[in-house]
């Protein structure tokens, strides 16, 4: 990422959690997207196909614009109006926005699917919260392989992606 690029990012991150309607223990709130943006990261290195910039601008926007913490139904497309409007600000391209503002829109209702970018933006999001509906994500509900594999090893999930972000940012070192 370039660094002007890895600025913006921050600025992204800085005003959203700065202007999120919920308090800031909201489970879903910054610490709730910081926590799908290290699965993102870790499954797109794990699934052929996947944008990991694409995924990981998922991790910020996907519920930044929700009303309450129960069923805001209404949230999802919210992200993607929000997208939207912001799109001059958002330092990806067209291609990508447009992905982007489906795996917002849809994130609540969608099912399982094929497309290697948006399933990571679903899945990455999964394991972080079906650990409060049910105690394990469950593996039907996912779409990538990687996360199906995650999910069936259970046990502590943030802890164990935070090892395998360090072990990839060990092998990615020059
Ligand atoms: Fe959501
Ligand atoms: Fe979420």
């Amino acid at each position: 990422m370039a660094h002007n690029t890895a600025v913006r990012w921050k600025d992204w991150w800085l005003k959203l959690e700065a202007e999120f309607a919920l308090p800031s223990w909201s489970c879903h709130g910054p610490e709730h997207w910081r926590s799908v943006e290290r699965n993102a990261i870790v499954l797109s290195s794990l699934t052929p196909g996947a944008d990991v910039e694409v995924a990981r601008a998922f991790a910020l926007f996907h519920d930044s614009q929700r009303l309450d913490d129960g069923w805001d139904d209404e949230h999802g497309p919210r992200a993607a109006r929000f997208v939207e409007t912001h799109r001059d600000e958002i330092p990806l391209n067209d291609a990508q926005v447009a992905v982007l503002v489906r795996a917002c829109e849809e994130h609540t209702r969608g099912a399982p699917l094929d497309d290697p970018t948006i399933g990571v933006c679903w899945d990455a999001d999964r394991l972080d919260f079906d650990r409060f509906r049910h105690n394990k994500p469950r593996p039907e509900y996912l779409s990538t392989e990687a996360a199906r594999r995650i999910a069936r090893e259970g046990g502590d999930i943030r802890a164990r992606i935070r090892r395998m972000l360090l072990e990839l940012n060990r092998s990615e070192a020059p």
